[in-house]
């Protein structure tokens, strides 16, 4: 059997692994962010690399026109001794000189400054990559866990079912049981008891025939009240069994008589009112469950309901048999119901539960509807037909 402890340790991990798959899916959020975060900043200094850039071409481009200047300045100054002193062409050399340092100088800053940018640039498709990849995750990150959870609480709502199956499987076991034992106690404080009695007042009669023909014809009399009521006892055995008019006379008369019998022994005013209903045309085994049914309620009705009235009322409408067994008695709370039995599966409290199974097994539907003080309702809707038609 699978234990009860098990189901729970089961649902501590699912919600261990939701909450894993969670975290996992926050993080990649909080990295998708930060990466996003990182890439506007880079954009920025990109922006501002971009301009001192710009500036630095435009210098490199200014300067090389005024080295060029220079350099033909001193080539003229150089080539005319006789216009220009040697303080001149020094002055011209000096200038041209200068001019081809910064130029160098502005030249290599200007290399540097667009390594920067490429260097700047490739940080951004990496961020960039990191966000549309984080994104893409978190997506399906999202869709995988709703499937997960959604796998996760079926595997756990499924052993719970198996688990439930289990639990009344057991149930039944323990009814059938019950039912025989309380059979046996009918039969062994009813007929029994009466036979042995039975047994006992022939021996007395025997006697009495020589010497009180009088006293033995009144034992004799009350041999047969004995008899007969014995003779009823078992028969009301067998009708509880399997009451044999549900193949002779059919559902209706069987319910008659079983209300009657229902009155007679509780004092409950049963009112039965059947209508629309071709007994031919409704299936044996659908009427075996029916009148289980019934007579489940009524059981429950007597042992737990405090009713004085009960209303049943039958009908068959669209290939449904319809019943509603309806007690004005003290009603229950079906939670506090439900609790008690998880509680002590051992403890009866069959009942409703078989009343639904025979309903769902034949296809249709059983429902309990009750209130605390305000009586108990029960409804059926089952097909009538169960062997579905060819063609
Ligand atoms: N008509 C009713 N009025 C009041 N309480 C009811 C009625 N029918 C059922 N109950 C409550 O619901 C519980 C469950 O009913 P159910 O028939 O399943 O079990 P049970 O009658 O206790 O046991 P079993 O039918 O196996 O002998 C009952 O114990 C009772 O508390
Ligand atoms: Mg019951």
């Amino acid at each position: 059997m699978v234990e009860e402890i098990s189901i729970e340790q089961l649902d501590e991990i699912v919600k261990k692994t939701i909450e894993a798959l969670e975290n996992g899916k926050k993080q990649i959020f909080e990295i998708a962010e930060s990466a996003r975060q990182e890439w506007k900043d880079l954009e920025v200094k990109l922006a501002e690399l971009q301009s001192k850039v710009k500036e630095a071409i435009e210098e490199v481009e200014r300067l090389s026109l005024l080295e060029k200047e220079s350099r033909y300045r001193l080539m003229v100054v150089s080539k005319n001794f006789k216009l220009y002193g040697e303080d001149d062409i020094k002055k011209a050399y000096d200038i041209a000189r200068e001019l081809q340092i910064k130029l160098a100088l502005k030249r290599e800053n200007e290399q540097y400054l667009i390594a920067q940018r490429t260097e700047l640039e490739m940080r951004i498709r990496r961020a960039r990559e990191i966000v549309e990849r984080a994104e893409y995750l978190v997506t399906h990150v999202a869709v995988a866990m709703n499937y997960l959870v959604d796998a996760l609480t079926n595997i756990s709502s499924t052993i719970h079912e198996l688990q439930k199956k289990e639990m009344m499987g057991i149930r039944i076991i323990t009814a059938q049981e019950q039912e025989r034992q309380r059979l046996a106690r009918d039969i062994h404080d009813g007929p029994a008891q009466s036979l042995s009695n039975i047994v006992l007042k022939c021996e007395l009669c025997e006697k009495l025939l020589d010497r009180d023909i009088e006293k033995a014809r009144k034992q004799i009399g009350e041999l047969k009240q004995l008899v007969k009521s014995s003779l009823q006892e078992i028969r009301r055995i067998i009708f509880d069994l399997r009451p044999m008019s549900l193949d002779d006379l059919g559902l209706v008369p069987t319910l008659q008589r079983y209300v009657s019998t229902f009155i007679e022994d509780t004092g409950i005013d049963v009112a039965l009112e059947v209508y629309d209903l071709d007994e031919n045309a409704v299936d044996k085994v659908v009427e075996v469950a029916v009148f289980r049914i019934v007579q489940e309620a009524l059981s429950n009705i007597k042992k737990h309901s405090k009713a004085t009235k009960v209303h049943i009322k039958m009908y068959v409408k669209d290939g449904f048999l319809i019943a509603r067994i309806a007690d004005n008695g003290i009603g229950f709370d079906k939670e506090k119901v439900e609790g008690q039995k998880r509680a002590d599966i051992h403890e009866g409290g069959f009942g409703i539960y078989g009343m639904k199974q025979r309903a769902e097994l034949l296809k249709g539907k059983l429902t309990v509807q009750s209130q605390e003080g305000k009586g108990t309702t029960v409804s059926l809707q089952i097909p009538i037909n169960t062997i579905e038609k060819e063609g």
